[in-house]
């Protein structure tokens, strides 16, 4: 970090994909109002959050982050979050189940508003308005006046994540997240989808564990782990202002923290090694994440990864890969061999998501479930022929029966999109596709850890 960082340092720096707003004092008054709000996170859950990732960094743990592309103040509902935070738990057991290891869990919620966009600008039958930025910046209607940017909604954006977060704190740690009620978690159309048949049948088995090890003693009384659960939050950092607003010193290491979520990452749009984004990262103490597309070089990598993580600490920087499908054999290895060869610590996941979003034939954005899962495959196996540790996947998913993503056990075709087409940005995972991605690449960790255990052994 450079001597002079400080939490406004970004403000000289050339940034990308933030909004003009028309009344600079106006959202420089709503800044100081947020600034004077209490945090939403506590810096020593961001430092627990790290220490986990350093776990994943070194292997002996998984990291599962997901959640909505974009939250919106449309579809703040208490039923939303339980669903998207219940598929998140089911998938976690099945990873941590299939291949014994834990899983740090991490939302894309209580936070996730503000988006960059591929055009500034978008065209309707002749009519050009500027780009919808996320529900924290302007409105989705397509109407000139919904699309100013308006500041009162970073003061809305802030109070729907304290309301979500506070639900998601409830859920894991009051019982909702107890692994006795793991049956409990398959409900409506995902219980009866072949993931949900095949979950069920790991939720017997799971029970059956449980009882066994209660009548060895251990129950939730001797182990509270077993009755709640460890969830933290994360979201793109791009709207600076607000994460500015958020950045406090913590009173107990003196050290910055963004307290608007546990993790922030940086875009693949905003990561300019001298742009404002890489800049306000590198003063906050939290977890980051950084996306590494296609277009990333080695060298370039390494000069990021030294700039957010000058330390190398292993649990600071992971770094998202989103390569596509069809790249990511080809894009990935001279990456992946570079950090190896340069000892930097990072946890590497793969979003599948962004590199494989196509237009179907009947005109909706969409992503094939098949190509979500032959990234993830790539980026195992690039993983295995690199010797790394292949650590996470980050996705776009809901709890909801969306149909969003084409294919999967429903097999939605592109005539389907039209049914449940419900995001406000990307296409998502339902729960049910969701689930069955979760199985699919428990089989790989599996595989992988194997593999790790039997080259340690020889
Ligand atoms: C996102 O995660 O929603 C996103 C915009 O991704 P990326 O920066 O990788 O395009
Ligand atoms: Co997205």
């Amino acid at each position: 970090m450079s001597s002079t960082w400080s939490p406004e340092s970004w403000r000289s720096l050339p940034a990308k994909h933030m909004p003009d707003y028309p009344d600079n004092a106006a959202l420089a008054d709503v800044e100081k109002t947020l600034a004077g709000y209490p945090p939403l996170v506590f810096a020593g859950e961001a430092r627990q959050l790290k220490a986990q990732l350093g776990e994943v960094a070194r292997g002996n743990a998984f990291l599962l982050q997901g959640g909505d592309c974009a939250e919106s103040f449309a579809e703040f509902h208490p039923d939303n979050i339980r669903d998207t935070f219940r598929v998140l738990l089911q998938m976690a057991v099945a990873l941590t189940w299939a291949a014994s290891c834990p899983v740090v869990k991490v939302g894309r919620m209580a936070g996730q508003f503000a988006k960059p966009r591929s055009s500034p600008v978008e065209e309707k039958e002749g009519v050009t308005l500027d780009s919808y930025k996320g529900d924290i910046i302007n409105g989705m209607d397509f109407d000139e006046s919904a699309r100013v940017p308006d500041p009162q909604r970073l003061l809305q954006a802030y109070s729907q994540s304290a309301a979500t977060l506070n639900l998601i704190r409830a859920f894991a740690q009051g019982g909702f997240a107890d692994l006795h009620g793991v049956h409990g978690w398959t409900q409506g159309f995902v219980a009866n989808s072949p993931a949900g048949h095949r979950y069920q049948e790991m939720a017997d088995r799971i029970s059956e564990a449980l009882n066994f090890m209660a009548a060895c003693g251990i129950t939730e009384e001797t182990a509270p782990a077993l009755g709640q659960t460890e969830f933290y939050t994360s979201h793109e950092a791009l709207l600076l202002g607000y994460e500015q607003a958020m950045t406090r010193v913590d009173s107990t290491s003196g050290d910055w923290y963004d307290t608007s979520a546990h993790m922030v990452w940086i875009g693949e749009r905003t990561r300019q090694l001298d742009g404002a984004h890489v800049e306000f990262a590198k003063g906050i103490k939290n977890p980051i994440g950084c996306k590494v597309g296609p277009t990333m070089e080695p060298d370039e990598l390494i000069r990021l990864i030294d700039a957010l993580n000058p330390d190398n600490e292993a649990g600071r920087l992971t770094l998202i890969t989103r390569h596509g499908a069809e790249k990511v054999a080809e894009t990935l290895p001279p990456l992946v061999r570079k950090v190896k060869q340069e000892g930097r610590h990072v946890v590497w996941s793969c979003d599948p998501m962004h590199g494989n979003t196509i237009k179907s034939s009947s005109g909706y954005k969409t992503r094939p479930v098949d190509r979500i899962l032959a990234e993830v495959q790539g980026f195992f196996q690039v993983h295995r022929a690199e010797g790394t540790y292949a650590g996470g996947v980050h996705f776009e998913m809901t709890g909801k029966d969306v149909t969003e993503c084409m294919g999967g056990a429903q097999e939605i075709t592109a005539e389907d999109l039209a049914d449940r087409y419900h995001t406000h940005c990307d296409p998502r995972l339902n729960g049910s596709q969701a689930l069955e991605l979760a199985f699919l690449i428990a089989e790989g960790i599996r595989k992988e850890r194997e593999e790790l255990q039997v080259a340690a052994a020889s």
